[in-house]
């Protein structure tokens, strides 16, 4: 990365801290849970007043960049990456962990450029961790270089997966699927930290050898896509192509061994794009 963009990136560092600081004091008396999509698609007024929070301290100090946040978007802003400097915000990654105070939540910030990953970090609030990574940089975990794990044998590996929110049996049916046929691998271990982003973060730092979810969100992974290809890591889709982050699937794994050994048992389907615009509303 050129040095173009460290300022921003020291903001991003300092917005994403004092931002766990804020879910860090809710999570003691204030997790009042609303629902969005449906009954398990949770939001809570911290995703709303962390997201605000981001969004008013960068347009302050970079008032021509632009934003894609998980509220916004949910509030009905549009979800369009173009090759402007962007900002890509979950400011609570793993909100249904929030409200159940299970230890891992994530505040996530990717910052793009033509399209492009210049900077990237993950703040595990709970832990508090602060991922980053520069596009060219390295990753990096409270300072110190993250390296993804060696490992080249898929039925040595453990594999972090989500089961989303999705309740349509079908898709169901096809996660339970590809689970079954990667349990009966065998692998070593599935793990699932309820949140996308600091699964692809254990990724990062060697601790699982991928991760894979269909069902995501471009907030979700726009961060950490960064953090594991800096740490050696590769990105996948889940039918083995090249990812697209608005496709709301994603393989990240440790090297291209584990991830195509993944793919070959993972069903795939394809949730509704990110980038989909809202239907037209007619008013005659
Ligand atoms: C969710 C979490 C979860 C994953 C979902 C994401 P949110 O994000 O990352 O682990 O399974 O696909 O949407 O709603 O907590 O920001
Ligand atoms: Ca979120």
């Amino acid at each position: 990365m050129s040095n173009l963009w460290q300022n921003a990136m020291d903001h991003a560092v300092a917005i994403a801290r004092k931002s766990g600081e804020v879910v860090r004091e809710a999570l003691r008396d204030d997790r009042k849970v609303m629902t969005k999509s449906s009954s398990i698609d949770l939001v809570t007024k911290t995703d709303q007043k962390v997201e605000h929070l981001i969004i008013q301290s960068v347009r302050e100090k970079f008032p021509s960049h632009r934003f894609i946040g998980e509220e916004s978007v949910a509030a009905g802003e549009t979800c369009d990456l173009t090759d402007s400097p962007t900002w890509i915000i979950d400011p609570i990654d793993g909100t249904t962990n929030f409200v159940h105070a299970f230890p891992f939540v994530a505040v996530s910030i990717g910052f793009y450029v033509n399209k492009q990953s210049e900077f990237a970090v993950v703040y595990s609030c709970l832990e508090d961790k602060m991922f980053t990574a520069r596009r060219g940089g390295g990753a990096f975990c409270n300072g110190e270089p993250l390296q993804v794990s060696d490992q080249e044998d898929v039925r040595q590996s453990i594999i972090a997966t989500e089961f989303g929110s999705n309740r349509d049996v079908e898709a169901v049916d096809k996660i339970f699927s590809s689970l079954r046929n990667i349990l009966c691998l065998p692998v070593q271990g599935v793990r699932s930290a309820g949140t996308a982003a600091i699964n692809m973060c254990l990724v990062a730092s060697g601790c699982a050898e991928a991760y894979y979810e269909i069902g995501v969100h471009v907030w979700d992974i726009a961060a950490a896509s960064l953090i594991v290809s800096e740490a050696g890591g590769v990105l996948m889709d889940v039918d083995g192509g090249a990812v697209d982050l608005m496709s709301r699937r994603i393989v990240a794994a440790n090297n291209r061994t584990i991830a195509e050994n993944l793919v070959k048992e993972i069903e795939s389907f394809s949730p509704t794009r990110d980038d989909t615009p809202p239907p037209q509303v007619n008013h005659y």
